[in-house]
C-alpha cells in the first residue's frame, strides 16, 4: 500500500489528504445516519501518509469487522495482569504505549464488535504485518524516528465503543498523526494534543460529545482535518476554528448557535459544512477573502437571516454552495454570474425575492451549473435565459411567486410579502468579473440591472408580483 514506506514529508502528508477529502467532499458530510468515514483501512502502514487510506460511505464500520461479540466475552483479558517485560515489545516507545491502551480498556462500558478482546499481549503493530491483534491501531515510522516503529494513527471508526473520557488515552500517543472514532459513543473533554507534533487529522464525528465547543482543539495549529459533526455540542463557534489551517472543517449536526463570526473568511479550507445547526446572523461577507481555497461550503438548515451578500460572488473556485433552509433575504446578486466553476447551488426555502437573474442562470451554458435550486422563496420573475433551466429542470423555482408558472404561492402570500418593508436589501447592479456572450445593455437592461433605481437609492426595493419594472426587479 501506498502508506507503507513512502518518505514522510510534510508536503506528501498534505497532498495524501488532498487525495482524501476530494474523495470525501462536503455532501458526504450530511448522509444521515451513513456517515463518510476515513478509515485507515490499509493493513499496512500508518498514518503519516495517509493516502493509502480510503473514505467509506457507509455506517458498517471497517470492512471485515470482527462478528458482534457479547460484552461479558469482550471483557474477559482486558489485560489487568503484570504488564510483560519492556524486552517482550519491538521497542521502549511501544512498551511505553501498552499500559496507556490498557487503562483505556478498562474504561470502556460497551465494545459491540469484541474489538477490546483484540488488544491482548505484546504485538501493538500486529496490523503492519497483516496481523489481527490490537484492532484500530496503525504503525508507521515517526519522521524524527524513521527506524523506530510506533503507533502513527488510531482509526475506531464504527466500532461503536462507550467511553466516558478519550483524555489520558489519545493524548499518550507522542507520534500520533490520526484519531478517527466516527460511530463510537465516547464523550467527556477533548484531551489536550497540542504537544503530539504530528498531529494532523481528528474525526471525532457521530459521538455523545456535548457541551461547548471544544477549547483543546482550537490550538491545534497542524490540524488539517477536523469533524465534528453529529454530536451534542452547543453554544458559539470560537472565531479562532475559521484561522485553523484545516483543509475541512465538519461542523454539521450539532447545536451551535450565536453568528458565524466574521474569521469565517479567514479559512484556508476547501470543505466546510456548518449544515444543520441553530446559526442565526449573516453570511459573513469576509467570505470574499476564501476564494482561494474554498470549494464546497454548506450553510443549509440554520436561521441565518440578513441579505444575500454580493461578496459570495467573489468566490471563485466555488463548486457547492448551499445556504437552502434559512431567512436569508434580498435578491440574488449579479455576482453570482462569476461562479464559474459552481455546480449545484442551492438556495431554497429562504426569503429571496425580485428576479432569478440571467447571469446566473447563463452557468448552465457557459459554467458547470447542474442544479439550481430556488423553490420555497418570492422571486416574481426569471430571465430569459432561465426558462430553459426550468424546462430541463436544471432550476426549481416552485413555490415562489411567479405569475403564470405553476405550482406558485398564493397571491395573498406574495403581496404579503412585498408590502413587507423589513425585507429591502442593497442592490449592486456591478458584476466583477468578464462575461463572454453577456450583454448587460441588450434587451431589458431592466432585466439584467434589476434594482438599477436602487443603485441611486442604495437600496432595492422588492416590487410586488406584476409590479413595475426597476426598484428590486
Ligand atoms: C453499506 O454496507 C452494507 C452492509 O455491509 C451494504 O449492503 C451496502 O451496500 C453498503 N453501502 C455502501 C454505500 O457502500
Ligand atoms: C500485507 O498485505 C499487503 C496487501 O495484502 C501486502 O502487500 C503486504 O506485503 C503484506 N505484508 C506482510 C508483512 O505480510
Ligand atoms: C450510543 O449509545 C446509544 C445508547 O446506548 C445508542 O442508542 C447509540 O446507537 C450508540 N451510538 C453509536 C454510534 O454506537
Ligand atoms: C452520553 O453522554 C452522557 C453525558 O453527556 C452520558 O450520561 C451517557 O451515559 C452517554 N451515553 C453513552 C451511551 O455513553
Ligand atoms: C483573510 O485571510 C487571511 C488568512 O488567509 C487572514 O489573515 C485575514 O485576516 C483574512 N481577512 C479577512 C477580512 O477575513
Ligand atoms: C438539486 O439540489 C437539491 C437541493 O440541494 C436537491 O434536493 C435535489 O435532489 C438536487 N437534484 C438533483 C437532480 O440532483
Amino acid at each position: 500500500m501506498a502508506g507503507a514506506g513512502v518518505p514522510v514529508q510534510v508536503a506528501s502528508r498534505h497532498a495524501a489528504v488532498v487525495v482524501v477529502l476530494v474523495l470525501a467532499a462536503a455532501h458526504g458530510a450530511l448522509c444521515g445516519s451513513n456517515h463518510v468515514e476515513f478509515a485507515a483501512g490499509a493493513v499496512a502502514g500508518g498514518g503519516y501518509a495517509p493516502s493509502s487510506r480510503s473514505p467509506r460511505v457507509n455506517g458498517t464500520g471497517a470492512a471485515g469487522g470482527p462478528a458482534p461479540a457479547p460484552s461479558s466475552e469482550s471483557l474477559a483479558g482486558c489485560g489487568c495482569g503484570p504488564a510483560p517485560a519492556p524486552w517482550q515489545f519491538l521497542n521502549q516507545k511501544l512498551a511505553a504505549l501498552w499500559p496507556v491502551i490498557q487503562r483505556f480498556k478498562n474504561t470502556i462500558t460497551c465494545d459491540p464488535k469484541g474489538v477490546t478482546a483484540t488488544w491482548e499481549g505484546t504485538d501493538l503493530c500486529s496490523s503492519y504485518n497483516n496481523g489481527t491483534q490490537y484492532k484500530g491501531f496503525y504503525c508507521d515510522f515517526p519522521p524524527n524516528a524513521p527506524t523506530t516503529l510506533t503507533v502513527a494513527s488510531i482509526d475506531f471508526n464504527g466500532f461503536g465503543l462507550c467511553a466516558p473520557s478519550l483524555a489520558g488515552f489519545v493524548d499518550q500517543f507522542p507520534d500520533l498523526a490520526l484519531f478517527h472514532a466516527n460511530s463510537n459513543n465516547f464523550s467527556g473533554d477533548v484531551p489536550d494534543l497540542t504537544h503530539l507534533p504530528f498531529f494532523y487529522e481528528l474525526d471525532l464525528s457521530n459521538n455523545n460529545f456535548s457541551g461547548s465547543f471544544p477549547d483543546t482543539v482550537v490550538p491545534l495549529g497542524g490540524l488539517l482535518f477536523l469533524d465534528l459533526r453529529y454530536n451534542r455540542y452547543a453554544g458559539a463557534v470560537p472565531p479562532p476554528v475559521f484561522a485553523l489551517t484545516v483543509e475541512a472543517l465538519f461542523l454539521n449536526n450539532n447545536h451551535f448557535d450565536g453568528r458565524i463570526p466574521d474569521s469565517f473568511g479567514s479559512t484556508g479550507a476547501k470543505y466546510l459544512v456548518v449544515a444543520n445547526n441553530e446559526f442565526t446572523g449573516p453570511i459573513p461577507r469576509s467570505i470574499y477573502n476564501t476564494s482561494a481555497t474554498l470549494s464546497e461550503v454548506l450553510f443549509l438548515n440554520n436561521r441565518l437571516s440578513g441579505c444575500l451578500p454580493y461578496e459570495i460572488g467573489l468566490v471563485e473556485g466555488l463548486a457547492v454552495f448551499d445556504a437552502g433552509g434559512n431567512e436569508i433575504t434580498g435578491p440574488i446578486p449579479l455576482s453570482f454570474g462569476c461562479l464559474r466553476d459552481v455546480e449545484e447551488l442551492n438556495l431554497a426555502g429562504n426569503e429571496l425575492y425580485g428576479q432569478v437573474p440571467d447571469v446566473l442562470c447563463l452557468l448552465a451554458k457557459n459554467g458547470k451549473l447542474q442544479n439550481l435550486s430556488l423553490s420555497d422563496n418570492f422571486f416574481h420573475s426569471v430571465g430569459h435565459q432561465c426558462m430553459e433551466l426550468v424546462r430541463s429542470r436544471v432550476l426549481d423555482v416552485r413555490r415562489n411567486c411567479i405569475l403564470g408558472f405553476p405550482n406558485q404561492r398564493p397571491p395573498m402570500e406574495c403581496a404579503a410579502f412585498y408590502a413587507d418593508p423589513s425585507k429591502h436589501c442593497p442592490f449592486i447592479p456591478h458584476i466583477p468579473c468578464d462575461l463572454p456572450g453577456y450583454k448587460p445593455h441588450a434587451k431589458g437592461a431592466a432585466v439584467a440591472l434589476p434594482g438599477a433605481a436602487a443603485a441611486h437609492g442604495g437600496h432595492g426595493h422588492p416590487q410586488p408580483q406584476g409590479g413595475p419594472a426597476g426598484g428590486g426587479n
